[in-house]
């Protein structure tokens, strides 16, 4: 399938849904595991074919800030400024759930994710489907996000019966998750859209929660998540060079992914330069997170970006690739 689908593989997609299927399709952020939220049933497929605990939330995924009202049953003015600035776009709210949304989708709490995603099959087949898509990134559980329907296929292969091909994610890391059900509004997962961003709409900074204040709620907090099986470091620009020395001396092969060339070329160091651009490093990242993995590396050394507020989402995911790296808990 080409980076575009035609109506008849909307529509295709779309029955599959609702005959209580899964189906991988392209996001602007990452590519989601896409199943029917309002049946439990298909929604249980997604931790099966993921490996994920059932007690982690799902983002549900709308045609449009209209559909908002079917799944939450208070709307502040907030979401509604929000949604008219960032739909469709990788915004994920959290608001107070209508009671009927199933508790496989909401892990048993109050609030329901809600996002309207910014990619034209994404949105196709919304509008095919009609109705609430649940879907987590499509990877197994703490694994790194897939930023192509390839990836999607490493990942799950025949757990999915459709992968949706639209192309690489402009985007690349997961959406800015914003919780706005408790009065004053919470970042809980920092995204492409950053507090600055929303404060310009809101007229307020949001609080900033540290993930592991939210560990059991937001999956996408715990500390090891989004990693891969290689042992990966962030090291300083300073200690790169050091760090890989040491690594060669005592005999491993290594990856290197920095921000600036390589100062030396060593036979034993496989040095990938990235950009210096937040937004091109994001949208890059996972890709090359993967491609290193699996390159037969004894150890991955990442150079740290800046520690700014531009790049506050890809040291994020840094943190939680290098917490949860060198693990193999494939099951
Ligand atoms: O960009 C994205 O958000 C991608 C694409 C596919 O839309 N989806 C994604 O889903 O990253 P997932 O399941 O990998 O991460 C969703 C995060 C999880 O960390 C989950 O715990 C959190 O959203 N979440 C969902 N509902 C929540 C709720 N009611 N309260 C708090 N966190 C929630
Ligand atoms: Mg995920």
């Amino acid at each position: 399938m080409s980076a575009t689908a035609t109506p008849a593989e909307l529509q295709r997609a779309a029955a599959l849904l609702r005959a209580g299927e899964l189906v991988a399709f392209p996001t602007e952020t990452v590519y989601g595991l896409g199943a029917d939220a309002a049946n439990p049933a298909a929604v249980a497929k997604i931790f099966a074919a993921k490996g994920r605990p059932a007690d982690h939330p799902l983002i549900v995924h709308l045609p449009s800030a209209a559909h908002l009202a079917r799944w939450a049953r208070e709307i502040p003015a907030a979401a509604e400024r929000l949604a008219a600035v960032f739909w469709p776009g990788p915004l994920t709210l959290i608001l107070k759930r209508q009671p009927a949304v199933p508790d496989a989708v909401t892990g048993g709490q109050d609030t329901v994710g809600l996002r309207v995603p910014n990619h034209p099959l994404a949105l196709g087949l919304l509008q095919a489907f009609d109705g609430g898509i649940a879907a987590p990134s499509a990877n197994r559980f703490g694994r790194i996000s897939p930023t192509t329907a390839a990836h999607v296929r490493e990942e799950l292969g025949e757990r999915v019966p459709l992968v949706l091909d639209g192309g690489p994610c402009a985007v690349g890391i997961e959406s800015t998750i914003l919780d706005l059900s408790r009065g004053v509004p919470v970042l809980l997962r920092p995204g492409a859209i950053g507090a600055a961003d929303v404060a310009r709409v809101l007229g307020r900074p949001p609080e900033i929660r540290a993930a592991q204040d939210e560990a059991p709620r937001v999956s996408g907090s715990l500390a090891a998540h989004y990693a891969p099986r290689t042992p990966l470091q962030r090291v300083s620009e300073a200690q790169l060079v050091q760090c890989v020395k040491q690594a060669i001396d005592a005999g491993e092969r290594v990856a290197v992914l920095a921000l600036s060339a390589a100062p030396m070329n060593p036979p034993h160091v496989f040095w990938m330069t990235a950009s210096h651009d937040p937004v091109r490093y994001a949208q890059s990242l996972y890709a090359r997170l993967r491609e290193l993995d699996g390159g037969g590396f004894a150890r991955i050394f990442v150079q740290a970006p800046p520690e700014d507020e531009a790049w506050r989402a890809v040291n994020d995911r840094l943190g939680r690739a290098a917490a949860g790296s060198g693990e193999n808990d494939e099951t």
